[in-house]
């Protein structure tokens, strides 16, 4: 399936959201993806966009979308982002009441289908479901807010997954998402991670694009290193 051996994603949440549009544009040539937040004030505390935004963000920059749900009652409204077009819908396995009933609608509306885990949920339980799902995105912090410290800690599940993975011939991209930058970065590759989540490491500094080329650096010297 990937199209690249890594993905960067920039994360537009800690963009500057009165421009959203020319902030997108502002990482391609240099992006994979584009990861975009979308919180409801339920599932977490923090309350960003929702549909109507995400359409404009369709129709904005040529990078495909990277849509990161964490909201209560995904079943309900993940299908509406897929329906946008989006690349890949991902929706929290704490709040699904029917996650592999819900991959399977993702798909069949054309979009990929990604299982988010937050901090506090082990990823065992849910390594039977992956046949169903294209994204695995294990979070590095605990979801709802960027800016955190990234938690190296949360990096077993990672490798826990990517034994799981390899041993099952499974072709999932496996992102992590949280306090990732220029200094985690390669401790999260060499824990089997190949999609990189990034906001602050991005959108705060003064050249985007070029976070984005240095965090690139960072994991292909990991894997240089590693083989
Ligand atoms: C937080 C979001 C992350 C966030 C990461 O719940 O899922 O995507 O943007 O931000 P940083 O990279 O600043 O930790
Ligand atoms: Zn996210």
């Amino acid at each position: 399936m990937p199209e690249t051996s890594l993905v960067v994603a920039p994360s537009l949440l800690a963009a500057d959201f009165s421009r959203l549009g020319e902030q997108a544009r502002a990482v391609e040539g240099a992006a994979d993806w584009l990861h975009v937040d979308v919180m409801d004030n339920h599932f977490v505390p923090n309350l960003t966009i929702g549909l109507p935004v995400v359409q404009s963000l369709t129709t904005a920059t040529t990078l495909p979308l990277d849509v990161h749900l964490m909201i209560d009652a995904p079943d309900r409204w993940a299908p509406g982002y897929a329906e946008l077009g989006v690349y890949n819908v991902s929706f929290h396995v704490e709040a699904a009441a029917d996650p592999v009933g819900l991959a399977k609608d993702l798909r069949a509306i054309g979009s990929r289908a990604g299982l988010a885990i937050d901090r506090d949920t082990p990823v065992e339980p849910y390594l039977d479901l992956l046949p169903h799902f294209d994204t695995l995105l294990i979070m590095t912090i605990k979801a709802g807010f960027g800016g955190q410290e990234f938690m190296p800690e949360l990096l077993d599940k990672v490798r826990a997954a990517r034994r799981h993975l390899r041993a099952g011939h499974l072709e999932l991209r496996l992102e992590v998402d949280g306090g990732v930058n220029e200094d985690t970065i390669e401790a999260a590759a060499q824990a089997g991670a190949d999609a990189f989540v990034a906001g602050t490491a991005v959108y705060g500094a003064a050249d985007p694009a070029g976070a984005v080329r240095a965090l690139r650096r960072q994991v292909e010297k990991a894997a240089e290193s590693a083989s």
